[in-house]
């Protein structure tokens, strides 16, 4: 149905699933003690937020924000939202939770965001990083694993809306967007 659209299949269901059980446990071990506030970042960072959140052992609380270029709320410099926080950060210890860190723009405005709401520190957990892509100085505290410069879908990742629900993470062929 929509696996014919995909060139190869760069993750499955159970390499993600083993991956994100694998950032959960660091996450548990690293926080121990905190006031852990999850921060997941709509809308394709819910899959992996929703599944992360179970695999960490801690009573953490969480939110959900929407970050995107053509939001119609601009909360600090030029970040711009379509869904901003509900839970106050001040004093917590933030992880914002991400499918893929791709250019890396929007999630540093991101974490300076939550810094300046007073966070107590602010992480970022993505399970997928372009490291060749980035174009601003970012880091993720936690990743999944590395991938090219390819367009990808799946788990969250979309293209024009679609694809987020297939459960494998695959590269899109060429003539579906060209
Ligand atoms: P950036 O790091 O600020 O450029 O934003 C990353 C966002 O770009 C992600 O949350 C995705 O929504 C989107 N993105 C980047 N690369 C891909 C991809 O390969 N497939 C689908 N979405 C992508
Ligand atoms: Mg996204």
């Amino acid at each position: 149905m929509m696996y014919q659209d995909l060139e190869r299949i760069v993750m499955t269901k159970d390499q993600i699933q083993e991956v994100v059980a694998k950032m959960g446990k660091e996450i548990t071990e690293d926080y121990k003690g905190k006031e852990l506030l999850v921060v997941g970042v709509l809308n394709g960072g819910v899959y992996i937020t929703v599944d992360l959140s179970r695999e960490i052992k801690l009573p953490i609380i969480m939110d959900f924000v929407g970050a995107s270029s053509y939001g119609d709320t601009v909360v600090s410099g030029d970040l711009r939202m379509t869904k901003t926080p509900s839970i106050d950060p001040k004093g917590k210890d933030v992880l914002i939770v991400e499918d893929i860190l791709d250019s890396g723009r929007t999630l540093k405005k991101m974490m300076e965001y939550y810094q300046e709401l007073g966070a107590n520190s602010v992480k970022l957990c993505v399970l997928l990083d372009k490291p060749d892509a980035h174009k601003v100085d970012v880091q993720a505290d936690y990743v999944g694993a590395n991938v090219g410069n390819e367009f990808i879908v799946g788990y969250g990742l979309d293209y024009a809306q679609k694809y987020r629900n297939l459960a494998d993470i695959g590269v899109l062929k060429r003539e579906i967007y060209e």
